[in-house]
Order: C-alpha cells, then sequence, then structure tokens
C-alpha cells in the first residue's frame, strides 16, 4: 500500500534554519537547503580567496571513532581554508571512551570547545546520540552502515557538475549494498529529488536493506530494479555507483573472502557503457574499480573528492552561521 508518497510528506515539513543546525541524515536539510549548499560549493570553488576569512575565530572538533581519510581530512581542510582551526582525534583508542567515557558525555565536554563537531563511529545511531548531548551542530560523517550524509552531498555535487541535475537519471549501484551507508544515504536523498530509476547490483547477500527500498516504493516517480549481473545493464546508465564491499562489517572473514571480488569494473566492461556515463565512488576502493579506468573521461571519483571539500566548506560555513563574502543567495536569484 503506497498511501501519500513519504517524499512529499518530508517536503511538507516546515524548513528549519541551517545556522545550528545537526545534520545526522540529510533528511535534516530540506531540498532548498541541499540546493543552496550545491550552489554555495560552487561559488567557493571559483572565490578560494574572497572566502579564506570566513570562519576566523572558529573551531571545529573531528571525533572519528573509526577509520578515515577523505572524511576526516577533507572536513578539516574545509575548516581551514575558511580561516577556521580544528582540533580532535583519529581513533578511539586516542580518546577516554577507553575509560568508559559515554558518547553524550564527550559530547557535552567538547560542545565547550567548538563551535562544530563532526563525528564518525562504527555504532549505527551514535551520531543522533551525539547530536541530542551537544550544545553546537554535529554533523554525521558516517555512523556504522546507517548513513553518510555528507559523502551524499559531494555525491550530488558532481551528479550535478556532470549532468547538470541530480535527477531524471538512471543510477547504478553496485557492490555492497547492504553495509555501503554511502548508498543508503544516496538513495535516500535522490528519493526526495525524484524521478530517478535505480538499478540495485548486488549479489544476494549484500542486497539493498528493506528500509531503503522501502523508500523507493514510496516516491511515486522512481523505481527500482535487482540485479546481479553488471555487464547486462551497465550500457542503460547514466551514473554507475561502485562500492566496496565493506569488510569491516562482516561478521566472518570467509563470507568476505568469498565476496569482495564479486565486481571488477574494468576498461572491458567500460565499453558497454554510455560515452557520457559517469562513474562515482566514495573511495577507498580495493579491487572494485580497475587503475585503467582512472584515465577514462567517465572516471569521477577523485572529482567527488575535492567536491567532498566544497561540500563541507558549504555546510560548515552554513551551520556556524558564517557568511560567505559576496555570496549570493539561490533564492536571491
Ligand atoms: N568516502 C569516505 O568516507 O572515505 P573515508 O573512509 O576515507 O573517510
Amino acid at each position: 500500500m503506497k498511501g501519500e508518497p513519504l517524499s512529499s510528506v518530508l517536503e511538507q515539513a516546515v524548513e528549519t534554519p541551517m545556522v545550528g543546525k545537526s545534520v545526522i541524515t540529510l533528511d535534516d536539510l530540506s531540498i532548498r537547503q541541499i540546493q543552496e549548499l550545491l550552489h554555495k560549493a560552487q561559488y567557493i570553488d571559483s572565490h578560494r580567496k574572497e572566502v579564506a576569512h570566513t570562519c576566523d575565530g572558529r573551531v571545529l572538533a573531528t571525533l572519528f571513532y573509526e577509520p578515515s581519510t577523505r572524511t576526516r581530512l577533507s572536513f578539516e581542510t574545509a575548516m581551514l581554508r575558511l580561516g577556521g582551526k580544528v582540533i580532535g582525534f583519529a581513533g578511539a583508542q586516542l580518546a577516554s571512551v577507553t575509560k568508559g567515557e559515554t558518547i553524550s558525555d564527550t559530547l557535552k565536554t567538547v560542545s565547550n570547545y567548538v563551535d562544530v563537531v563532526a563525528i564518525r563511529h562504527p555504532k549505527e545511531g551514535a551520531a543522533l546520540v551525539a547530536s541530542r548531548a551537544a550544545s553546537v551542530p554535529v554533523i554525521n560523517a558516517g555512523d556504522g552502515g546507517h548513513m553518510h550524509p555528507t559523502q551524499t552531498l559531494a555525491d550530488l555535487a558532481t551528479m550535478q557538475s556532470r549532468f547538470g541535475r541530480v535527477n531524471n537519471l538512471t543510477v547504478g549501484l553496485c557492490g555492497d549494498l547492504t553495509f555501503g551507508r554511502t548508498v543508503h544515504s544516496l538513495i535516500e536523498t535522490l528519493c526526495r529529488f525524484g524521478n530517478v530509476n535505480f538499478v540495485l547490483i548486488s549479489p544476494d547477500e549484500l542486497k539493498t536493506p528493506q528500509y531503503v527500498l522501502d523508500r523507493i516504493n514510496a516516491t511515486d516517480s522512481c523505481s527500482y530494479t535487482e540485479v546481479k549481473d553488471l555487464v547486462s545493464v551497465i550500457g542503460d546508465l547514466d551514473v554507475l555507483y561502485m562500492t566496496r564491499v565493506q569488510k569491516e562489517r562482516f561478521f566472518n572473514e570467509d563470507d568476505y573472502l568469498r565476496l569482495r571480488d564479486t565486481y571488477i569494473l574494468d576498461e572491458a566492461k567500460m565499453a558497454y557503457a554510455k560515452k557520457d556515463m559517469a562513474v562515482l565512488h566514495p573511495l577507498p576502493r580495493v579491487n572494485e574499480i580497475a587503475v585503467e579506468v582512472d584515465d577514462d573521461p567517465r572516471a569521477a571519483y577523485f572529482e567527488q573528492v575535492k567536491n567532498g571539500m566544497l561540500m563541507r566548506m558549504a555546510l560548515e560555513s552554513s551551520v556556524v552561521g558564517d557568511e560567505l563574502p559576496g555570496y549570493e543567495p539561490l533564492e536571491s536569484k
């Protein structure tokens, strides 16, 4: 039973201001606010010097209880490039959680030091718990296999720059669709934009969770098909979103070893794809994209990395309430 589309219910919700806002999933932002962030990121990219003091005097904390290269470094670079400073830890072993401190107590403490927090944690829901305890905005930098909203912002910026839009597209997602939090965030957000045809490519063991499929089902203008074979569908895709099999979320090593190389995108497979298909990947990759694909103009994953930093600059400045000098909001255009 479909009832009123969930996307429409969400979009009817009263938009709350960006200033002071925690972002745990992208449902915390209206579509208009996401579009404004995309517009801000473009402005930042072409006005690096002008924005370099936007967040003078601000401090960001990065609390990373799980490994990261891109997300932590781009959150930090984003604040540094806006003129602010950064504190934090990269690994739970360096924090007082090893002495038994709760996330809530850590956030009540760190809120006294900083203007905004980015947190990554292996447990689903940890970022929400953190935001409820904090008195400053908290941005989810990945909570277990649940959500990774700022990766989705990077994905949207990359689709926007390749196609001039993020919907009216056929989007293939391939690999570990069970544990890949970036997949869950992206699907849920694209459903809000509407008019997306999803092709979900995975082995039976790594299929998309039901709660994510429910979200697609609740969106009248979106549809999905589930398939196992990449080559048979690659020619239909505008976007191919490859993912790593998430070793750290498997319960046993044998299953991981059996499934990890199910999909390897190489130039032979790319020969069946559209000339303007965009290959995205949140990275890190292991074997799922052959290095030879990096030189293919359709490879967009290192653009995604750059877009991740720009989107985090847009988000950080917005939630602390600092205006980008010279920026004209989208709504005034
Ligand atoms: N995309 C992503 O989350 O990368 P890291 O794990 O390196 O932060």
